[in-house]
């Protein structure tokens, strides 16, 4: 008899695991750069090199129409006042799009076109949100506790997490006075320099 994995699969949403898939581990260091606040960003790696997030991903099968998915456990924490967030990414074949489904915690979906155009939505446990094609997504955990989704794709959409890298987002998600907000980039670079 054939293995119903990885047709079948059960996750853990307390955790962010699926059951005998291997899960990848990114950790402050693999986000040098990406936080806003480099002086912050510093001070939080010498400390520790925390671990901000793990993803598990799951490939069932390849060809036309396969799909594939994933499920993201996001920590809580901030680096100075911008919270702990993924790298972001376009995906390769720019077409592709993707379901966001949440379900544990509180954040917010960042996006921005190939244009530069950003916008947000909220993700949390029985939500879910589409992820437009030819659009870059970050996932932030504004809440007290593990931020955990799944996201499910086709098969050959790939990740190009290199043009983030190059010129990230250009809307970053700070705390101001205990709430959540979405700024521009710019701006909260310049409150930390009037600082
Ligand atoms: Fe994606």
């Amino acid at each position: 008899m054939q293995a119903l994995f990885p047709q079948f699969t059960q996750f853990d949403p307390l955790t962010g695991t699926i059951e005998g898939a291997p899960s990848l581990e990114r950790h402050l260091s693999d986000l040098r750069g990406y936080f806003a606040d480099q002086t912050a960003y510093q001070a939080a790696f010498t400390q520790e090199d925390a671990l901000l997030y793990t993803v598990t991903n799951v490939e069932p099968a390849q060809g036309d129409g396969a799909l594939h998915y994933g499920i993201s456990y996001l920590l809580p924490g901030r680096v100075g006042r911008e919270y702990y967030m993924t790298k972001g990414h376009f995906h390769a074949w720019r077409p592709a799009a993707e379901y966001y489904i949440g379900l544990r915690g509180a954040g917010l979906l960042l996006f921005e076109d190939e244009q530069g155009h950003s916008w947000s939505t909220p993700i949390t446990p029985n939500s879910g949100v589409y992820v437009p094609g030819h659009t870059a997504h970050r996932t932030v955990n504004t809440g007290p506790e593990p931020l955990v989704f799944l996201g499910i794709y086709p098969f050959n959409a790939g990740h190009d997490y290199g043009t983030i890298q190059e010129r990230n987002f250009s809307q970053v998600v700070v705390d101001v006075n205990g709430q959540p907000t979405v700024m521009e980039r710019s701006a909260f670079l310049r409150t930390l320099t009037q600082i």
